[in-house]
């Protein structure tokens, strides 16, 4: 994926993936598992062989047993996965959600617990460092949000990893709260793109903020076969027709999409061809 000719097909090349038919090459293809309809295995391959590049595909960073993880948006599309990944290689992901529901559905596909965002006031680029009154809210809130990282695990423990892509109202927290040596790994900025870091945190405590784009054939790969093996699920949410993708859409950007993933029918299914 760090070759420049590397490119995510539908996202960096073409304009999108809406069509019934396309050419593509063999090693973007990958067999559907047996058990999953053709709208359940479409839905979560992207969010999740990008969720699985970010844990287990960056070396001295790679997810292990018993390590926390904690998950922006743990009940979309990205979180969803990693959830799911980080709890199947023995991990604790703790989710960090908007409403008590998001958070009830974390835990229902393995989060240890959650923190719901709307209880805190700090997001966004914080006050400069020289700004003392402003730094002493900034600092007061993200130790609060790190002291119920805290109660949601059970002991004093900070997150190895924290999955990141809500980008500028977030990453000055995953910074804070990562623990030493961790790393902050980032796939998108949907929030916005100025990530203000406080530097002290980040070099005295070694801290890594490691960009990262979609997965390669092997990350592909080992996430099909946890799907065809059965240990994740895609999340599927619901189906919607082609005509409403204007409607995912906007319930995505305000919020108000349900916990998983949307897939989209590009045609209606041919009769006789089959769910699966
Ligand atoms: N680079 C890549 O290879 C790659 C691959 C896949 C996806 N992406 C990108 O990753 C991002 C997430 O994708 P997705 O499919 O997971 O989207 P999604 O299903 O819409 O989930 C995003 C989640 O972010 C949370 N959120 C929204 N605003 C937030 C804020 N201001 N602060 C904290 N959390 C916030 C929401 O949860 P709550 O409201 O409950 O907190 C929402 O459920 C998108 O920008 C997507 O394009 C990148």
């Amino acid at each position: 994926m760090i070759a420049s000719s590397a490119r995510i097909w539908g996202y960096d090349t073409n304009f999108g993936s809406f069509s019934q038919f396309c050419v593509a090459q063999e090693h973007q293809i990958l067999p559907k598992a047996d058990h999953l309809t053709w709208e359940q295995a479409a839905a979560s391959t992207l969010v999740g062989t990008t969720a699985y590049r970010m844990l287990f595909g960056w070396r001295g960073n790679e997810l292990r047993q018993g390590d926390i993880v904690l998950v922006w948006g743990g009940s979309g599309g990205v979180g969803s996965q990693a959830i799911q990944l980080a709890r199947a290689k023995g991990a604790l992901p703790v989710a960090v959600v908007s409403d008590p529901a998001k958070g009830a559905y974390c835990e229902r596909i393995g989060a240890v617990g959650w923190i719901n965002r709307k209880d805190y006031t700090h997001w966004g680029i914080p006050p400069r460092w020289d700004d003392v009154d402003g730094q002493r809210h900034w600092m007061a809130e993200a130790r609060r949000f790190g002291k119920r990282l805290w109660e949601v695990v059970g002991e004093k423990r900070n997150p190895a990893i924290v999955i990141e892509h809500p980008g500028e109202d977030t990453v000055p927290t995953s910074i804070f709260v990562c623990e030493e040596g961790g790393m902050v790994v980032i796939c998108a900025g949907t929030s916005g793109y100025d990530a203000v870091v406080d530097l002290r945190y980040h070099w005295t405590r070694q801290k890594r903020f490691q960009g990262s784009h979609g997965a390669n054939d092997e990350q592909a790969v080992a996430y099909n076969d946890m799907i065809k093996s059965e240990s994740i699920h895609p999340s599927l949410a619901r189906v919607l027709r082609f005509e409403e993708i204007p409607r995912a859409h906007d319930e995505m950007g305000r919020g108000l999409a349900p916990a998983g993933n949307t897939a989209i029918l590009v045609c209606a299914p041919e009769p006789g061809l089959g769910r699966r």
